[in-house]
């Protein structure tokens, strides 16, 4: 029976929220841990599908997991990793099960595996992972989507990336900090999630510096330790959290989060004429809702530019501004899917190639939409905060794969959010009309 996100208009999302550690940096992290024989303990770890997939991922290697999820606490222990080969569901669910490529080629000397499903943002390639792996001496055979990539030395190489992708970074950046010489990776990607790995590695024992612009230079070492680390705050969640807040109206603090990682976005909400208090005496993100908020235009880019993973949400909340919005999507070639998905909901949004143009309306209007990556879920929660009525959301997984307890936590703020079996929509949605009647 399938489940779907009950949404129901709530004005006015009021209070403080605590985060839960970062996806994109947690899942990355989990596949270092095969550089170490032994047990490593992350904290501040979300307990999402995602975590749960790459635990799985771990364990068919050889490795022994243990997730404490009341805790979030999770224990890896890599002594026994023998495995090099992965299955073809944990490539299809999620496209992180890429990043063992490096640390496998590391350890193992060698990695079989599908290539990562595309998904709705488009193919998706690994090209910029396999040819700098080529780059340092591994032989990669393909067929059809079967890929085995095989090593007897890496080599430390002068790697530059075409483009700064997140995932080619890490994996490579793993990969290196057991190859003997210094491997440097030019254009590297520099998000927070990457830094946050690379401070995992450093306490393992990697030796690895930062030359301007935006190289990183990994001089290999022998052998890496077990680490204990806690794993950064998730600034997607707190950008979703701040766009709930924008668009019902509310005021919230979320006190954990680091300001310094969110600019151009914070920038972006301060131009509509929200309210973003940070810095010295706050400690975190104090927000207070514009009454009419202006509608802004914005692209999204490699960090630190705007993080195209706010993207959706960030639309939601053109959608009820005064005035026109351009939206340019640079990093996937197909991010938009969530514009139709809200014309239903009464929005007016124009889109063409990259671009959606946005005109604001002062109402939306419930209706039954359908999520179609893990942050069209969160802007379509926002959506229904604001909408007029009910919204259900199908595509509950992705809500589950990228967040932790997000419905429990937006509730908490007053969001009229649940998820449900969609056969007891009927009697949820009767409560919450007698409610209303009240
Ligand atoms: C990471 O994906 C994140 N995922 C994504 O978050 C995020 O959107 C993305 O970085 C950009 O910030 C994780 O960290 C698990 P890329 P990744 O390599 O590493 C193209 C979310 O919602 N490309 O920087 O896959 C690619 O198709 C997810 O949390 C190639 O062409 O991103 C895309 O258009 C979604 N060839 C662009 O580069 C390659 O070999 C950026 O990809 C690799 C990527």
């Amino acid at each position: 029976m399938e489940e779907v996100i009950l949404v129901e208009q709530s004005l006015k999302l009021t209070g403080e929220v605590h985060l839960s550690g970062a996806k994109n940096a947690v899942l990355v992290i989990m596949a270092s841990l095969l550089l170490v024989k032994g047990k490593s303990i992350l904290k501040n770890v979300p307990h999402s599908a995602d975590v749960d997939q790459m635990s799985k991922l771990l364990e068919s290697l050889g490795a022994i997991v243990k997730f404490d999820a009341a805790m979030h606490t999770l224990e890896v222990d890599a002594t026994n990793v023998e495995n090099y080969s992965i299955d073809h569901g944990a490539m299809r669910k999620m496209r992180a099960s890429v990043l063992v490529m490096g640390p496998l080629l590391a350890r193992l000397g060698k990695i079989a595996l599908t290539y990562p499903g595309g998904c709705v943002l488009g193919k998706r390639p690994i090209d910029y992972h396999i040819k700098n792996f080529k780059r340092m001496g591994v032989t990669i055979h393909e067929d059809d989507n079967f890929l085995t990539a095989v090593t007897d030395c890496l080599q430390a190489r002068r790697l530059v990336l075409e483009y700064p992708s997140v995932g080619a970074t890490e994996n490579i950046l793993m990969a290196a900090t057991l190859t003997t010489g210094v491997t440097e990776i030019v254009n590297a990607a520099l998000e927070p999630e990457v830094i946050d790995l690379i401070d995992a590695l450093r306490k393992m024992g990697a030796r690895i510096e930062f030359k301007s612009p935006a190289t990183i230079l990994i001089e290999g070492v022998s052998k890496l330790n077990p680490i204990e680390h806690t794993i950064i705050c998730d600034r997607l969640e707190a950008g979703t959290f701040l766009l709930a807040a924008a668009v019902t109206g509310g005021e919230i603090f979320i006190p954990e989060i680091d300001p310094g990682i969110m600019d151009v976005f914070l920038l972006k909400l301060e131009e509509m004429g929200h309210i973003v208090k940070s810095g010295a005496g706050v400690g975190g993100i104090a927000f207070k809702a514009a009454r009419y908020p202006r509608a802004v235009s914005f692209k999204t880019a490699p960090y630190p530019g705007f993080p195209t993973d706010l993207q959706a949400p960030m639309m939601v909340a053109q959608c009820l501004a005064e005035g026109e919005s351009t939206i340019e999507e640079f990093v996937y070639e197909n991010r938009l899917m969530h514009a139709q998905e809200l014309l239903k909901l009464g929005a007016q949004i124009k889109v063409g190639g990259h671009t959606a143009n946005v005109t604001g309306v002062s109402e939306l209007y419930g209706a039954d939409v359908v999520a179609t990556d893990i942050r069209a879920a969160a802007a379509l929660a926002i959506a229904g905060l604001a909408a007029h009525g009910c919204t259900v959301i199908s595509g509950v997984n992705h809500f589950r794969r990228g967040y932790d307890q997000l419905d429990v936590k937006l509730q908490a703020l007053g969001a009229k959010i649940n998820i449900m079996h969609s056969d007891s929509l009927k009697l949820k949605h009767s409560k919450w009309a007698r409610e209303e009647l009240l």
